[in-house]
């Protein structure tokens, strides 16, 4: 008689090990592995006996434009590269609390709104908390099938049945398959179900969006092998108190990775956001020292974002750092280099520095900016409501070039800045912009240029 095998996957990383082990060798997670039935995967064995499809010539095969499903919400649909594909599989992964279900929810509504049939299976809520919701968002058609649901194979038939253009998941988590014998969540179910549901997806011709969790690091919860199965992986990040969310492609087999949808959460759900500098700019206090604005670029859309620094004299003890929107590490580093490289003193002092609207700075392109906003916090001196800073910066103190300047100028002057603190090495950009460059080389003359530009105002 045949043993039935075990295997141990790991709830991290989804790496699977023949005996039970303390630490995961592939992630180095401790006590995250757990015992599985091997169960044989559907997918080899479909993919092996399915299709009967002869190697053909790579010059004979026809390129058709793809049929798209177009949801109506521009952010969604860029990100998508016009909208889902259908027999596709997309997954949608965020935070708990940043809006996913929302999202998913709107989405449907606009797609049943253009006549189309949309299938909600929520894990998660009942049905009764689902319509709570939909009566704040705006237009949320009440012919939407809802299900609650998580025997895949159940919600498979009522699938069949209804013929959705979109399915939904909420969320792949919650769900499990009967061939699998360990706790939904669990690597194994999320495979298995995820497999047995993007297979219907493409069997059926239908829209798949899959929602799941992510942990705090950003990972998807469980297995990454999950971002293996689908066609897209979008994720859904912002700041659960903080209305801004930006929504961004890790993989897409049918568009660019390079867009970004921006969106604000507002009391009747996502609202999209066209403008995002001007959002962000909205706010801004001019003529504070310490606030200094850099063209950012997400994908190859740039925005305008406010960075602020404030530098105080340190009470005793330890000086305090504490940044938020910025790597601690990048500060540090950038407040070394503006105390051994220009006249600016910060050493020994405390030093606060924040992304204004919740952004999360991670391009080397803001340092300029921050080092600028520094020096304005210290010396007290504004950096003039009309200029915008741009440019990495080295150990040496030495600016650096930046990707896309000529975006990032763009957009500097689309919103009114006549002058842009760039990296010496020129690019070519229109003249017919109404804007100046002004090149600096390093730390100690941005610093320097500061201090002129108020000597020159002063007189
Ligand atoms: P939700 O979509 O449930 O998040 P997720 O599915 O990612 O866990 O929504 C998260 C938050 O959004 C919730 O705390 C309340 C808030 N929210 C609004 O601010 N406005 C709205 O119109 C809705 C529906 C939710
Ligand atoms: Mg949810």
């Amino acid at each position: 008689m045949a043993k039935t095998r075990s295997v141990y996957a790991c709830n991290e990383c989804g790496a699977q090990q023949p005996r039970m082990l303390g630490r995961c060798p592939e992630c180095g997670a401790w006590g995250s592995l757990g015992e599985e039935a091997l169960a044989p995967s559907v997918l080899p064995a479909e993919a092996v006996a399915g299709t009967g499809n002869k190697p053909v010539a790579l010059g004979e095969v026809e390129i058709r434009d793809l049929p798209r499903l177009a949801s109506g919400i521009g952010e969604l649909d860029r990100v998508l590269g016009g909208g889902a594909v259908p027999g596709s599989v997309t997954l949608l992964g965020g935070e708990p609390g940043v809006g996913k279900s929302t999202l998913g929810l709107q989405v449907a509504g606009r797609v049943q709104a253009g006549g189309r049939k949309v299938l909600y299976v929520s894990g998660e809520e009942s049905p009764a908390q689902i319509r709570l919701r939909a009566d704040r968002l705006d237009e949320v058609p009440g012919e939407i099938r809802l299900l609650a649901e998580t025997r895949v194979e159940a919600l498979l038939r009522h699938w069949e049945e209804l013929a959705p253009d979109l399915v939904l998941i909420d969320s792949i988590q919650t769900m499990h398959c009967d061939r699998v014998e360990s706790a939904p969540g669990s690597v194994a179910q999320v495979r298995e179900s995820a497999a047995l549901l993007a297979a219907a997806a493409r069997r059926t011709g239908a829209a798949l969006l899959v929602i799941g969790h992510v942990t705090k690091d950003g990972a998807l919860a469980g297995p990454r092998l999950l971002e293996h199965l689908v066609d897209v992986v979008l994720g859904f990040e912002g700041d659960r108190d903080r209305a801004f969310r930006l929504l961004r492609a890790s993989k897409n087999r049918f568009g660019s990775t390079q867009e970004v949808g921006v969106f604000r959460m507002d009391t009747a759900g996502l609202a999209e956001v066209e403008n995002p500098s001007e959002h962000f700019l909205a706010e801004r206090s001019e003529g504070a020292p310490g606030s200094c604005i850099v063209p950012l670029l997400e994908g190859t859309r740039p925005l305008l974002v406010e960075v602020q620094a404030l530098v105080a004299q340190a009470a005793y003890g330890m000086p305090r750092r504490t940044c938020m929107g910025i790597e601690d590490g990048r500060v540090a580093l950038l407040l070394a280099v503006l105390d051994r490289r220009s006249d600016v003193d910060v050493a020994s002092r405390d030093v606060y520095v924040n992304v204004a609207g919740g952004v999360r700075v991670g391009e080397p392109s803001a340092d300029l900016a921050l080092c600028l906003a520094l020096a304005s916090s210290r010396l007290d001196l504004a950096i003039p409501p009309d200029v915008a800073v741009c440019g990495e910066v080295g150990l040496g103190g030495e600016v650096r070039g930046v990707a896309r300047l000529d975006l990032r100028v763009r957009e500097a002057a689309r919103l009114g800045f006549r002058r842009v603190l760039t990296p010496p090495a020129a690019g070519d950009e229109p003249e017919s912009l109404n804007c100046e460059r002004v090149p600096i080389s390093n730390v100690a003359d941005a610093a320097q240029w500061l201090l002129a530009e108020h000597a020159r105002t002063e007189t």
